[in-house]
């Protein structure tokens, strides 16, 4: 066991090539992912990488991965993820789709953000970074999918009403009269959906003509602009407040 590592470590270290792309990685603070890009004998370019993504993604073909990933057996976050990336290509496909895997359930199993938002989002990020693009393709993904009847080609769907898990199954199940242990095939679904829409979105931003057009509520702009940075500032979020608050 321990001569194994110890193997593997020199193994690494004599390969001059891959010590030196380990450096360079270590810089970028991408250190950590040099063990897949290593056994695909390649190794990642320095980081930002929004010049690798310079053609349109194939919108179907990722709604199709994202179903296909999440049956067989990965959680929604890195089903998603790894539809994104893999509809990318290199460089973003060396990155190990697991990175999402405590995603799933809305972070194992706590309902909160939904896992294939979250995984859709994570891919976004890693092309755009901090540029712009990635709040408001985001953004615009949250809205959607809060407003969105969804699996969207599915016999039965729902509106989650916000970007939680928790709230999402709930509506389902009550649209459905399934139980939350039944929500496979939906889940599936709807983790390909969501994947795709991130793609259409960011497609749209490769061609320059990405237009947000989700707003919030009127009802929900007015407690927004009061109690987010308004006169009460005390609490922060985007979500529709009479899903969760009686107005006062
Ligand atoms: C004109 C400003 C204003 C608007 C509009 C407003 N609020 Fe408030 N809200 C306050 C203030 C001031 C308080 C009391 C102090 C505090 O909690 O910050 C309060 C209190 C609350 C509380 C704490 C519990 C309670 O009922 O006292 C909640 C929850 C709340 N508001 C939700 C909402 C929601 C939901 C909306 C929209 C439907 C809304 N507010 C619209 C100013 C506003
Ligand atoms: C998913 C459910 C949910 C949504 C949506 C939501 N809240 Fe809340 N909110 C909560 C919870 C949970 C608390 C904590 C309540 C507690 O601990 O008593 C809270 C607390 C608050 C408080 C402090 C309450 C107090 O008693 O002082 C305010 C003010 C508030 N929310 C405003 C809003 C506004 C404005 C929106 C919409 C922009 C909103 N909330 C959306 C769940 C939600």
């Amino acid at each position: 066991m321990d001569e194994n590592k110890k193997l593997s470590r020199r193994d690494f270290l004599v390969n001059a090539g891959a010590a030196a792309a380990g450096v360079a990685l270590v810089g970028s603070g991408l250190g950590f992912l040099t063990s897949k890009a290593d056994a695909q004998g390649a190794s990642l370019p320095e980081y930002p990488w929004v010049q690798h993504f310079d053609k349109p993604l194939d919108v179907e073909a990722i709604r199709a991965a994202g179903e296909a990933n999440y049956f067989d057996g990965q959680g929604c976050a890195e089903a998603a993820f790894g539809a994104v990336l893999d509809g990318l290509g290199e460089p973003f496909s060396l990155i190990p789709s697991q990175i999402l895997n405590y995603g799933k359930g809305g972070g194992v199993g706590w309902g909160t953000l939904c896992g294939a938002i979250n995984g859709a989002a994570a891919a976004v990020s890693l092309v755009f970074g901090r540029d712009q693009a990635t709040t408001v393709i985001v953004n615009e993904l949250m809205a959607w999918y809060s407003q969105t009847a969804l699996p969207l080609s599915a016999d039965v769907n729902s509106v989650a009403g916000n970007p939680l898990c928790h709230a999402s199954i709930s509506n389902w199940c009550k649209a459905s009269g399934k139980k939350s242990s039944e929500r496979g095939p939906r889940c599936a679904a709807l983790t390909g959906d969501v994947a795709a829409q991130a793609a259409l979105y960011m497609n749209e931003v490769l061609a320059g003509t990405f237009v947000p057009v989700y707003e919030m509520s009127e009802e929900t702009k007015e407690c927004f602009d009061c109690h987010v940075g308004g006169m009460a500032d005390d609490t922060l979020g985007k979500m529709d407040c009479k899903g969760c608050h009686e107005g006062h």
